[in-house]
């Protein structure tokens, strides 16, 4: 046998460092993965706890109907808290205490409560939900819904899953054989034609349609296949940035209302199992077009 050159010794050992990297990273994104996962599962036991319980209820920026609880900050505050524990040189974006530029690559997502009038009125249908971005883009995400247990977790590249098993898109292929949901901003009443416009259309076109009042839960059943679309018009990053991934990494679709692909950052959100999208954006363009 003969021995390496040079070269070949130089090229294995700078591939044996490049596996190296993308081992080690992908590792410490799966680390990141699991403590998104306690600090979610730590904050839906204080959610549960008290759901439908008395408690301080503020309204935010005058809106009458967009509430905020002690409970939504307290989440909060638990979930920034544990992660800034691991990792205190990360930025953070969440609901109730916006944004802190730390110029870190990585970015959370929080929604501390996802589904604030559920809980307020004891309706079981609500959830933390944490998205990781880095530069720019989400590469981890966790929907946890302390009510039935279900924890939805999904890495970029790994797939979703649902309580640790994979889950996947449906496959229905006809809008009339759909089970769409969508939801309402709390900024309806400024302008509500459209949405109801939308909302009228898909009741005749699909199956059967649902609003839950979560729409991080909407785009995690969105990702099981328990729904096969979903869309609303102006939703925040909080909102999406775990959900979208789940959707993404279970084999669906995410765009904007036209169909060009999109950012948590913007406010519309498409998404489905992708087989039913096309008919989805025909429906969105009747509406915007006035019919
Ligand atoms: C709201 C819920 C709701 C959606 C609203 C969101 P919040 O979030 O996700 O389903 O329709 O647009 O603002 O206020 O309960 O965290
Ligand atoms: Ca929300
Ligand atoms: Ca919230």
């Amino acid at each position: 046998m003969r021995a390496a050159t040079q070269t070949e010794l130089h090229q294995s050992a700078s591939s044996f460092r490049r596996i190296h990297f993308i081992v080690s990273f992908s590792f410490e994104r799966t680390l990141m993965l699991e403590i998104a996962v306690e600090a979610a599962r730590e904050a839906g036991a204080l959610l549960k706890l008290h759901s439908g319980k008395a408690q301080s209820i503020e309204r935010k920026e005058g809106q009458e109907t967009n509430l905020v609880t002690e409970i939504d900050r307290r989440s909060e505050e638990m979930i920034i808290g544990r992660i800034r524990r691991k990792y205190p040189h990360h930025d953070f974006l969440a609901e109730e205490s916006g944004g802190k530029e730390r110029h870190s690559e990585y970015c959370w997502i929080i929604d501390p409560l996802d589904g604030t009038t559920n809980f307020t009125h004891g309706l079981p249908v609500f959830c933390v939900s944490i998205g990781l971005e880095r530069n720019g883009e989400i590469v981890a995400g966790v929907v946890y819904d302390p009510n039935h247990d279900e924890l939805f977790t999904a890495e970029k590249g790994k797939g979703a899953t649902l309580n640790r098993k994979r889950i996947r898109v449906s496959s229905t292929s006809r809008l009339i054989d759909s089970l769409l949901v969508t939801g309402f901003p709390y900024t309806l009443r400024d302008d509500p034609e459209e949405i109801i416009r939308h909302f009228n259309n898909f009741l005749l076109e699909a199956q059967a349609l649902r609003r839950l009042g979560s729409a991080a839960l909407d785009l995690a059943y969105v990702a099981a296949g328990r729904f096969d679309g979903f869309w609303e018009s102006s939703l925040n990053p909080w909102d999406m940035a775990a959900g979208v991934l789940l959707v993404q990494e279970a084999g669906g679709k995410f765009t904007d209302f036209e169909g060009n692909p999109s950012t948590v950052h913007k406010k519309a959100v498409l998404t489905s199992n992708g087989v039913i999208h096309d008919q989805m954006i025909e429906v969105l363009r009747k509406g915007r077009s006035g019919s």
